[in-house]
């Protein structure tokens, strides 16, 4: 696939979001395309990221650049980590003009945006997602947070990047665990929105997931296209972009009782979710059993050891209940579920007592 443009054109901004292979050592040819005229760059960039992708930047990029290393972990993801790129910001003088730079997976780019959106009121912001779920999703939208001891991500603002950039070159230093958490996400837009993309994924996991040309390019790039037609048309989630947490509810139940530990990392968690939202709409009447089993078959594909019963068992119960009730989304005391009226089509208006949450959640462990 030849390297694709996505314009994001929502009510207050406007951003491309590039995807395809090697963009990196084109940045200073994009930069001018896209108007980018900051004096001054601040680069945040992963622990993990190669030196050789670092040293690109730093020679294409002929403005000042300050480059900042950081350590992604959910307890780094914090007002300190914040501060600190604000301090750099201050004492090396940027102005509104200047620009922000995340290089890194989703927490550094939720970090790093959070501080932009803070900086004067708000700098340039641009992301270079070097992770599947990045590409595919957080990098997207312009939701920024941090962390708090109340709870993850309950600190932030939405605030949109002037430009995205995703290079498919950076998915051949991930894991395969890792590829598998961006590959979830893909897999929920699919369900969202697209049946026929649905089938594409189902045919071409296994090239996917082993970063086959063109096949891991469509994905990505079909996969923002999707995100980009709901954030559209309603970036602050009053409406249509509730449908994109999905498996949501439940997943942030399974990875808070797992202490967001490494026992079970977010895809893992969005997976096991999209299960029990799958399997909640079929007990509803709403998904029927062909498609629901076509969701958790293709789960099992993805990771056969993704069972509910091998994570948590009966006695998780109110732990899972305490954290579905604590969800941010919730705005009264009946919880919110995104349920799957047929592969390609949600439903995002559906409330239940929680007692009726209680009995679905201990019926998954008979
Ligand atoms: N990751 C869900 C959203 O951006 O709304």
């Amino acid at each position: 696939m030849k390297n694709k443009k996505i314009l994001i054109n929502s009510k207050d901004s406007n951003y491309n979001i590039y995807v395809g292979s090697n963009l990196i050592a084109q940045i200073n040819k994009i930069l001018k395309k896209d108007k980018i005229n900051a004096k001054n760059f601040l680069i945040i960039y992963d622990s993990k990221v190669p030196f050789k992708i670092i040293n690109i930047l730093r020679k294409k990029i002929k403005e000042n650049i300050i480059f900042h290393k950081f350590y992604s972990s959910e307890k780094n993801k914090n007002q300190k980590s914040v501060n600190k790129i604000l301090n750099i910001m201050l004492k090396n003088n940027f102005n509104r003009n200047d620009c922000l730079i995340a290089v890194g997976g989703g927490i550094i780019g939720d970090v790093s945006a959070f501080a932009a959106s803070i900086f004067k009121r708000g700098l340039k912001f641009i992301n270079i997602p070097t992770t599947l779920l990045a590409q595919v999703d957080s990098s997207i939208g312009g939701k920024t947070g941090i962390n708090s001891d109340y709870g993850k991500n309950l600190i932030g603002s939405f605030y949109q990047p002037d430009l995205v950039i995703a290079d498919i070159k950076f998915l051949k230093y991930l894991p395969k665990r890792e590829l598998i958490c961006g590959y979830a996400e893909i897999f929920k837009h699919s369900i969202i929105s697209d049946k026929k993309f649905f089938y594409f994924l189902l045919n071409n996991f296994e090239k996917i997931i082993n970063l086959k040309k063109p096949y891991i390019d469509q994905a990505i790039y079909k996969s923002c296209f999707i995100k980009k037609k709901i954030v559209e048309k309603d970036v602050k989630e009053k409406n249509l972009r509730k449908t994109l947490n999905l498996g949501h509810t439940f997943a942030h139940s399974y990875e808070a009782t797992y202490k967001y530990s490494k026992g079970l990392n977010h895809g893992e968690a969005v997976l096991l979710g999209i299960n029990s939202a799958s399997e909640f709409s079929f007990k509803k009447n709403l998904l029927n059993y062909k498609e629901y089993k076509l969701i958790i078959n293709h789960i099992s594909k993805i990771n056969n050891s993704l069972k509910i019963n091998n994570y948590f068992n009966k006695k998780d119960t109110n732990k899972l209940l305490g954290y579905i009730k604590n969800d941010k989304k919730n705005i009264s005391k009946k919880i919110n579920l995104i349920l799957i009226n047929k592969i390609g089509q949600v439903s995002y208006n559906n409330f239940f007592e929680l007692k009726e949450i209680s009995k679905f959640i201990r019926n998954q462990f008979l």
